[in-house]
């Protein structure tokens, strides 16, 4: 899959800029504030729905207009694609697929597949359990199209419990209303944790070869690590045993909002005993695994985008990207590349 032509209207610092990308690598080049990240920041929504900088898509809308517009025309196997979004500063969207409109932004999902290494993918390793529950998400979120609504209907329904928690300590009487919550929790957090570990598996025997390969010979293991025991009724029974403990935290303290992926680099816990240089490959070598997962899922290459990371690898980690990107699209951005390279540069705002 790739993109043939972005076109951005009142985008952040852009007023009118068009693109057009080779298939292959494309280096974006420009100085600090050029507005590189910009443009990857927009594909990324027109990919998710939603940006990697900002909750509040307003933020977007260039300091002197009242409206942005993006556009991306883009190819996969089954044909040309195009895809519109649109927000003013009174809140109203336009967003269209092949001309028809879309209602919420979460329909973008499974139209144009996206992978980003940002350098804060670093927490991926060093950061806490929910960042890392964050990364498993972002990809299933892509590749499997019920899981927003399982993730969903699960955060709904654990703050309902959570309300009725507090209440619950302000009235004991109201106990005994616990425990449908607590079916319906279970059920959806099982159907959750149940995805997530079944992804983890197959990511970490991709990550593991490729790691191999990156590090010269290190033994990645990554593992999903539940908190709830191993079926229903486990599940239930710590549930039921951590009612009290709930009650006076006023929070649900066992599901799989809670739960973490362990990453051990030769047997250690990567968190914690990997020097940062160790991190920074495993967290590269996680994003080109996913670009593998999601190419054997959808049957074509999702497109990578490389913000600042680049230029801070080695030449050996900067050789072996290119190796792995080969036949795929890329943006890669880059203050300037210093190495010459078989591919395309665009320089957004300079002619
Ligand atoms: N809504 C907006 N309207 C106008 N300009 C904006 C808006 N939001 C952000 N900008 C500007 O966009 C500029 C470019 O940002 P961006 O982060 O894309 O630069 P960059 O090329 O990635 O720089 P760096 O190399 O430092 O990462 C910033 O100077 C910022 O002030
Ligand atoms: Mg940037």
């Amino acid at each position: 899959m790739y993109i043939e032509e972005l076109r951005l209207d009142n985008y952040r610092n852009f007023k009118d800029l068009r693109l057009e990308f080779d298939k292959g690598i494309n280096m974006v080049l420009g100085k600090n504030a050029a507005g590189k990240t910009n443009i990857l920041e927009c594909v990324y929504l027109l990919s998710r729905g939603r940006s990697f900088r900002t909750s509040r898509l307003n933020e977007i809308i260039n300091y002197d207009e009242d409206s942005f517009f993006a556009y991306i025309k883009a190819v996969r196997n089954s044909g040309e694609f195009s895809i519109r979004y649109g927000l003013d500063r009174e809140g109203k969207k336009q967003a269209r697929i092949n001309g028809m409109d879309i209602a919420k932004n979460s329909e973008l999902l499974g139209n144009l597949y996206t992978i980003l290494f940002i350098p804060e993918d670093m927490y991926i390793v060093k950061g806490n359990p929910e960042q890392r529950r964050n990364f498993i998400d972002e990809v299933l979120l892509q590749i499997r199209p019920n899981y927003r609504y399982d993730l969903m209907r699960y955060y709904r329904t654990l703050k309902q419990r959570n309300n009725l928690l507090k209440n619950i300590a302000k009235k004991p009487s109201l106990r005994y209303t616990l425990y449908s919550w607590d079916e319906q929790l279970t059920g959806y957090g099982l159907k959750i944790a149940g995805m997530r570990s079944r992804f983890v598996n197959i990511l970490s025997k991709t990550a593991a070869d490729i790691h191999k390969n990156l590090s010269g010979g290190e033994m990645l293991d990554i593992k999903y690590i539940v908190n709830f025991g191993n079926n229903k009724d486990d599940y239930a029974e710590l549930m039921k045993a951590a009612a009290d403990r709930d009650i006076a935290y006023g929070l649900t303290t066992i599901g799989p909002h809670r739960d973490d992926i362990r990453i051990l680099l030769d047997g250690k816990e990567a968190r914690s005993y990997s020097s940062q240089g160790q991190q920074k490959t495993i967290a590269l070598g996680l994003k080109l695994s996913e670009i593998q997962i999601v190419k054997n899922e959808i049957g074509e290459s999702p497109i990578f985008l490389l913000d600042d990371v680049f230029s801070e690898l080695d030449d050996d980690r900067k050789g072996f990207v290119i190796d792995n990107i080969k036949g795929m699209q890329s943006l890669i951005t880059a203050n300037e590349v210093y190495l010459k390279g078989d591919w395309n540069e665009i320089r957004p705002g300079v002619i």
